[in-house]
């Protein structure tokens, strides 16, 4: 099969505009990332907080968190409240107190007890879930 040169002359062309444009969004991205991280850290993840769901969303973070002293098995020796039964969590919801311990507003004691605070993205989680409804869903 005979190529044309034009048709040759045209495919190069395009190629190298495509190159020019790729490497062209590549520093781009880069200049931006490193404006954002000037220390060169990782962009931070986005936080989704749409749509939370107790089963997929909240209960990861309790059973992490707070199951070593407020599940079913552990809340008799370990606090007095058993948070893997929903009806208690979602009084705990409702009453303020979930949200106040693990905001650390000083309402109630600080949760999860000698640990750190929970990340920010998890504490929004909880609250978003709170605020459609503390659903068992
Ligand atoms: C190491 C044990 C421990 C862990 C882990 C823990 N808690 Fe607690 N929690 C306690 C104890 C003990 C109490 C009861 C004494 C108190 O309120 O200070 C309590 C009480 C609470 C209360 C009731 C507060 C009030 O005054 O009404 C809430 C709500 C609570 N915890 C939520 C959580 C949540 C949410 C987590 C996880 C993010 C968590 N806790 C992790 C030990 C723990």
């Amino acid at each position: 099969m005979m190529i044309k040169k034009e048709t040759l002359t045209a495919i190069a062309g395009t190629l190298f505009i495509l190159g020019c444009l790729s490497m062209n969004s590549c520093k781009k991205d880069n200049e931006e990332s490193l404006r954002n991280n000037p220390n060169g850290e990782p962009p931070p993840t986005a936080c989704d907080t749409v749509g939370m769901k107790y089963q997929a969303n909240v209960l990861p973070i309790l059973t992490a968190n707070c199951y070593k002293c407020h599940s079913a098995n552990t809340y008799r020796t370990n606090s007095g409240l058993n948070l893997e039964d929903f009806n208690t969590l979602k009084a705990e919801a409702a009453n303020g107190a979930l949200l106040s311990s693990i905001k650390h507003t000083g309402t109630v004691s600080p949760m999860p007890m000698g640990a750190p605070q929970l990340s920010e993205c998890d504490i929004n989680k909880i609250d978003s879930w709170i605020k459609r409804g503390a659903l068992n869903n």
